[in-house]
C-alpha cells in the first residue's frame, strides 16, 4: 500500500517526503495554505520535492473545458495526476484524458457504483472519501472494501485511494481491506508514529545508559 500526503503545505511535504510516495491536493487544501505561490508554482514546487504522483484538481464543470484545464496543469510536470470531480461531465473528461495518456484521480467518490463508472472510463485512481461518509453516519470503509473487491474481480487497473482520513484507525482499516493508496493528513501521520510506551521506554533506556561505565 502506498502512502500519499493529503496537503498543499510545502513545509509538511518536505518534512514527510522520506515516507510518502505521492501528494494529493484539492482547492480547499490549497486555499488553506498561506502561500506566496500561485497555484501552478505551488504544484511545480511540490513536484521538485516528490517524485511520485501529485494530484491537482481542475475546477471547470464542462468536459471540454475540463480537458483544456487538465492539459495546462499536466504540462507542469510528468508526475501530475488530474483530479476530476465525479460528475457525468467529469467522467466524459476522464475518458478523454485517459485516451490522451493523462493520468486522472476521480474525486468526491462516495459509493462503489461511482467508483465503478470512473474505472470504466479509464480513471488511474478513484478517491473514496471515508471520513465524510463516517461523518454522516455511513460506513466509509465499506465503500473502499467493495470498490477494491470489484476492481480486483474484474481486473480494473484503477487504484483505490482512501481519502478524507480522520484518524490512524482509518489508515489501518484501509490497509486491511486492500486499498492501493491511503492519502493521509500530516497530523494523522504524526499520530501514527507515536506511542506512549515508545516514549517512556526510550526515556528509561537513556536513564539506564547513564549508569553504564565506559
Ligand atoms: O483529498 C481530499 C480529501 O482527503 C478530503 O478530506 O478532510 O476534507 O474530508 P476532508
Amino acid at each position: 500500500m502506498k502512502l500519499f500526503l493529503d496537503t498543499a503545505d510545502i513545509d509538511q511535504i518536505r518534512k514527510y517526503s522520506f515516507i510518502i510516495e505521492g501528494v494529493t491536493t484539492n482547492p480547499s487544501l490549497i486555499a488553506k495554505v498561506n502561500t506566496e505561490y500561485s497555484f501552478e508554482d505551488l504544484i511545480q514546487e511540490i513536484s521538485t520535492i516528490v517524485q511520485g504522483p501529485i494530484s491537482a484538481e481542475i475546477i471547470s464543470l464542462e468536459s471540454g473545458l475540463m480537458v483544456e484545464e487538465a492539459e495546462t496543469i499536466a504540462r507542469i510536470s510528468p508526475n501530475i495526476v488530474i483530479k476530476v470531480p465525479m460528475t457525468m461531465e467529469g467522467l466524459k473528461a476522464t475518458k478523454r484524458l485517459s485516451q490522451m495518456g493523462i493520468k486522472t484521480n476521480v474525486t468526491l467518490i462516495f459509493s462503489a457504483n461511482q467508483a465503478l463508472l470512473a474505472a470504466h472510463c479509464g480513471a488511474t485512481y478513484v478517491s473514496v472519501f471515508v471520513g465524510r461518509l463516517d461523518d454522516i453516519g455511513h460506513n466509509g470503509m465499506e465503500v473502499v472494501k467493495d470498490t477494491v473487491e470489484i476492481f480486483t474481480r474484474h481486473n480494473y487497473p484503477t487504484q483505490v485511494i482512501t481519502a478524507s482520513i480522520r484518524n490512524p484507525l482509518h489508515v489501518l482499516a484501509a490497509a486491511k481491506v486492500g486499498s492501493h493508496v491511503v492519502t493521509i493528513p500530516p497530523s494523522v501521520i504524526e499520530l501514527m508514529s507515536k506511542h506512549n510506551l515508545t516514549d517512556t521506554g526510550l526515556e528509561r533506556f537513556l536513564q539506564d545508559w547513564k549508569k553504564v561505565k565506559f
